[in-house]
């Protein structure tokens, strides 16, 4: 049987955990045409969540386009891609399709025959000069409101990595946005982002343009019952054995991020096919087995952190609730002064190493690292 445990990419249907909860919720707010920003932490499954959701609203019929900024350089080519995706969602005929694409005015669509002769896929190329391109961009949006509107459907526009938006030289885009998706009626949106990137600070400042025009939904983990039974699910199938209560540790050394619990269970589906049993030994060495895997990765970061990096490194793994900027800190590890500690910090966050919480501690944004500096010290 198939290693059922999977992490890296888009998990999808029976190797999805849970997420029932909040996926009512977005389709309750899908409904109600609302404006959602999903936030939760780096890698807590919030594009996995979005994935599973455009299955679901497939399967009842609702258009939804997906767009994912990091894979959209400048606004030109979001633009073209904006419109084309909105308007495929809406227009599932193809001959109507071709029309409705040739209808936009800052856009020349190309179409080509797929490999396998039966296809025909589309593109759509912005004829504007990348200055205008906004005009574009805001052409496609109206267009995919007029066009939802005009079939009588209820649009989804998912925007991944929104944050992102700031790279397209921010102001005066972000404000053209909110005023159009404002005045929109048959589309709902689901803009997403992690609480490390800068999606925040674009909904709390009063000064953004993105301040209140939709709710926050926190991804908060998956419910651990939920997660447990999902895992012992497969463990079952595969005919594994687990004590149930000692399955509470793998969320305890994952933190309960979906991608560390996924991560550590694919490895101890493998380790238990020898006994067909996983014990409570076999869930302790995991951290350490993932650290070492890594270990190239963490090689990387540690040669370009300084010495006085280093040292905060090696004290938060060892005591990650301890403050680096308290008396205490600077007292144990001999680390000083608090303006060399406050300069390193915001360094190492810099480099995605580290991350700060809401309550302020700094945590290491991969929980798998410490182990590996212990293995190293
Ligand atoms: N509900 C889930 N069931 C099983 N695995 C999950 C689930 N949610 C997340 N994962 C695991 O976590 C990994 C990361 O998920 P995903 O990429 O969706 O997170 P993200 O919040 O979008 O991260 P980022 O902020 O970095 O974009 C997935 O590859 C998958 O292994
Ligand atoms: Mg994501």
């Amino acid at each position: 049987m198939e290693n059922p445990f999977r992490y890296g990419g888009i998990v999808l249907g029976p190797y999805f955990a849970d997420r029932q909860n909040e996926m009512d919720e977005l389709k309750k707010e899908i409904g109600n045409i609302s404006r959602v920003f999903l936030v939760s932490p780096r890698r807590f499954g919030k594009t996995c969540l979005l994935f599973n959701l455009m299955e679901s609203l497939k399967l009842e019929n609702i258009p939804v386009a997906y767009l994912d900024l990091n894979a959209h350089p400048d606004i030109k080519s979001l633009s073209g891609n904006y419109a084309l995706q909105t308007c495929k969602a809406l227009e599932t005929n193809r001959e109507k399709l071709i029309k409705v694409l040739s209808g936009l005015k800052n856009f020349k669509p190309q179409f080509s025959v797929e490999s396998d002769g039966t296809k025909i896929s589309a593109e759509l190329i912005p004829t504007i000069q990348e200055k205008d391109a906004l005009a574009a961009l805001l052409e496609g949006m109206q267009y995919a409101e007029r066009l939802a509107y005009q079939t009588r459907k209820k649009l989804v526009v998912i925007i991944d990595e929104f944050s992102e938006l700031a790279k397209y030289n921010g102001d005066t885009l972000e404000k053209a946005l909110r005023s159009e998706i404002q005045k929109h009626q048959n589309i709902a949106y689901i803009f997403s982002g992690s609480e490390q990137s800068d999606m925040l600070a674009m909904l709390r400042d009063r000064k953004r343009a993105f301040y209140k025009l939709g709710r926050i939904m926190e991804l908060g983990p998956i419910d651990r019952t939920c997660y447990k039974n999902f895992i012992l699910k497969w463990l079952k199938k595969g005919k594994i054995t687990v004590s149930t209560s000692s399955l509470h540790r793998v969320f305890e050394l994952g933190y309960d991020v979906p991608y560390n619990i996924q991560r550590m269970c694919n490895i101890m589906w493998e380790l238990a096919q020898k006994d067909n049993q996983v014990t409570s030994a076999i869930i302790e060495k995991l951290p350490a087995i993932i650290a070492k895997q890594d270990s190239p990765h963490y090689e990387l970061s540690w040669r370009t952190a300084s010495t006085l990096q280093r040292k905060i490194l090696i004290a938060l793994s060892k005591e990650p609730d301890l403050k680096p900027l308290s008396k205490e800190f600077a007292l144990r590890y001999q680390i000083s002064p608090p303006s060399s500690i406050k300069a390193s910090l915001v360094s190492l966050i810099k480099k995605g190493i580290l991350y700060q919480t809401l309550k302020g501690n700094y945590r290491f944004t991969d929980c798998f690292m410490p182990y590996w500096i212990d293995s190293m010290i």
